[in-house]
C-alpha cells in the first residue's frame, strides 16, 4: 500500500468503536507505549483530566501502581520489548490491565484486549485505532463529535496544497523543522515532531506555548543558524496564548507559519491537526527523496538488543 493511501485510513479509524472498560473503581491511570504507539498516551493525558495519569516510555515503572490502578499498555506491533515488561509488572502489582495492540504478544494479555482490526500499518498510521478506546471510554466525544472529526479529516488529503507548500518550502532550504503548540494540543506538536523523525528522515523540534516563552525565547533571538529554522505554529483560540505569539513573534523578531485548525469540536481539531502534519512529513519525505515507510533502524536496533 503507498503510504498516501495509508495516512489517508485515518478517517475510518475515528469511526473505530473499540473502548476502554475500566472495569472497577480506580484512582489513577498509568499508560505504557513507544513511539508510534506511545503518542496517544500524552494526547490523552492532555486532554483528560478528572484522575491522574501517569506516563511509561521506557522499563521502569512507578511505585504507585496498585489495584486501584488503571493500566494501558498500548503497543501497535503487541511485541514492544518496554511495554511488555512494564504490563508485566502491572499484572504483578495487581492493576487491572488493558492491552490495545493487533496482536503479539500482548494481543491476549491482561483484562481486557482491545484488538486493532489491521496489522499492516505502520505503528505511527494506526494513531485512531489507539487513540479512540480513550477517547470512547473515558466520554471524550459524543456521536456528532466522531461525526465531525471524521469528516475534518475526510477533507484533508496528499493533494492538499497548503501542506505541500510548507513542505516545499522546508525542503528547497534545508530548514530544520520547529513545532510549537499549545494547550490542549501540545502533544499534536510532538507527534509532529516524530512524524517528521520517521517520514521525512530529518530532525525536528517541538515545543509549546506557554512553556517556550520561559526558555526558547531568548533562543529565538539569539540562536546558532536562527534562519536554518522553519517555526510553525498553531493557531490558538485562547486570548493569552494569542498575545504570548504575538509578543514572542515581535520580541524575537521571529516569523512564524501559522497552522489554522479545521473543527469546533476537540475530537475533530485534534484529528484534523494530527492529519495535516501526516501529509506535510510526508510531503517532505518524498521531495527529499527517501521513503516515508522506511523504518529499518529503528527493527534492526529491536533485533540488536
Ligand atoms: C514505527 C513507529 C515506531 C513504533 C515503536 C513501538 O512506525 O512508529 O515508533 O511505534 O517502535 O512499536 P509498537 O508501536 O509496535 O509498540
Amino acid at each position: 500500500m503507498e503510504f498516501a493511501e495509508e495516512l489517508g485510513f485515518l478517517k475510518e479509524q475515528v469511526l473505530f468503536k473499540g473502548k476502554i472498560d475500566a472495569g472497577r473503581r480506580f484512582r489513577n491511570v498509568v499508560i505504557a507505549g513507544m513511539g508510534g504507539s506511545g503518542i496517544v498516551g500524552k494526547i490523552f493525558s492532555e486532554i483528560y483530566t478528572e484522575k491522574p495519569v501517569t506516563l511509561i516510555d521506557g522499563y521502569s515503572v512507578p511505585a504507585h501502581l496498585s489495584r486501584d490502578t488503571l493500566f494501558v499498555a498500548v503497543s501497535y506491533s503487541g511485541n514492544t520489548e518496554e511495554t511488555i515488561k512494564a504490563a508485566e509488572r502491572a499484572m504483578q502489582k495487581g492493576c487491572r490491565v488493558v492491552t490495545i495492540s493487533s496482536g503479539g504478544e500482548l494481543g491476549d494479555y491482561g483484562d481486557q484486549n482491545i484488538h486493532i482490526p489491521r496489522s499492516d500499518l505502520q505503528p505511527r498510521s494506526a494513531i485512531g485505532y489507539m487513540l479512540m478506546p480513550f477517547m470512547e471510554g473515558f466520554g471524550l466525544v459524543d456521536a456528532a463529535d466522531i461525526k465531525e472529526a471524521h469528516k475534518v479529516v475526510e477533507s484533508l488529503d496528499h493533494n492538499n496544497q497548503e501542506c505541500f507548500a510548507h513542505a516545499k518550502r522546508i525542503s528547497r532550504n534545508k530548514k530544520i523543522p520547529v513545532v510549537y503548540g499549545a494547550y490542549p494540543f501540545s502533544s499534536v506538536a510532538y507527534r509532529w515532531k516524530t512524524q517528521f523523525n520517521e517520514n521525512a528522515k530529518v530532525i525536528a523540534y517541538c515545543s509549546s506555548f506557554p512553556e517556550l516563552n520561559h526558555n526558547d525565547t531568548m533562543a529565538l533571538a539569539e540562536t546558532y543558524r536562527k534562519d536554518e529554522f522553519y517555526i510553525m505554529v498553531f493557531d490558538s483560540d485562547r486570548k493569552e496564548i494569542k498575545k504570548r505569539i504575538a509578543i514572542t513573534s515581535r520580541l524575537t523578531q521571529t516569523k512564524f507559519n501559522f497552522i489554522e485548525f479545521k473543527g469546533k469540536s476537540l475530537a475533530a481539531r485534534l484529528f484534523y491537526m494530527i492529519h495535516y502534519g501526516d501529509y506535510l512529513s510526508y510531503h517532505l519525505g518524498k521531495m527529499r527523496g527517501v521513503d516515508p515507510t522506511d523504518v529499518r533502524l529503528i527493527e534492526e536496533l529491536k533485533k540488536a538488543l
